[in-house]
């Protein structure tokens, strides 16, 4: 008899360790379709219905991507710049491209002492959304009638490889700016 109950009670407990695991198991699947980042990211795509939803996305991906570099407020530090003059390389003649281009294969200029790595690991509606992001914030405003940032934007300037030196070359006044103020221009 006491074999008998210590026998229903074993049983008892490995059952329940089995339905634990089996609902264990069932909610951390139902969560990685949550987090699948292709998933979550495509909802945010723009389609005939609504425009591309890029704010969310935007900050999330500056938090996580750029911040540690440039600074919660986009103020730099150290031998990272600030992004307060963004919406000015964005408004002058192949700027749209160039905040890109920087972006897929990073940036390497005698303005500053270390490169910006590149960005190209990052999905088209993150990467549009995180550049909406920086010209609608850290004092930046877009030029008035300015079409921003969709994903197929940055799609359309995925090719081949281009090295960091290569990117510089593409920036709006090339290195002029940093003739003005006396290359290497470093934030305090
Ligand atoms: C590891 C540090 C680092 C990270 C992360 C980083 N950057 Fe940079 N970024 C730099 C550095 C350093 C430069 C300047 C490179 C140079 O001029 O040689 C730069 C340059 C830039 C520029 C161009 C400034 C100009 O005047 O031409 C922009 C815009 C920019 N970063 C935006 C971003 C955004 C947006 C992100 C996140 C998606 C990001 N960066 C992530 C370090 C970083």
């Amino acid at each position: 008899m006491r074999h008998l109950v210590a026998n229903i009670a074993t049983y008892t407990i490995a059952a329940l360790l089995i339905l634990g695991s089996a609902l264990f198991a069932w909610m951390r699947s139902s969560q990685l379709v949550l987090s699948d980042e292709y998933a979550t990211l495509a909802r945010y795509e723009p389609t005939p219905e609504h425009d591309f939803e890029w704010r969310e996305v935007g900050e999330h991906a500056y938090a996580s991507n750029c911040r540690n570099c440039h600074g919660r407020e986009g103020l730099g530090w150290d031998q990272y710049p600030g992004l307060t003059d963004t919406a000015r390389l964005f408004a002058a003649p192949g700027g749209r491209e160039y905040l890109v281009e920087l972006h897929l294969h990073g940036l390497t200029s005698p303005r500053w002492g270390a490169p910006m790595p590149s960005m190209g690991h990052m999905q088209d509606v993150e990467l549009a959304a995180v550049l909406n992001h920086v010209l609608t914030h850290f004092g930046n405003t877009p030029p008035t009638g300015a079409r921003l940032y969709v994903p197929a934007d940055i799609a359309a300037l995925r090719g081949p490889k281009r090295s960091p030196w290569e990117v510089n070359a593409l920036r709006p006044g090339g290195d002029a700016r940093a003739a003005e103020q006396g290359a290497p221009r470093r934030q305090e």
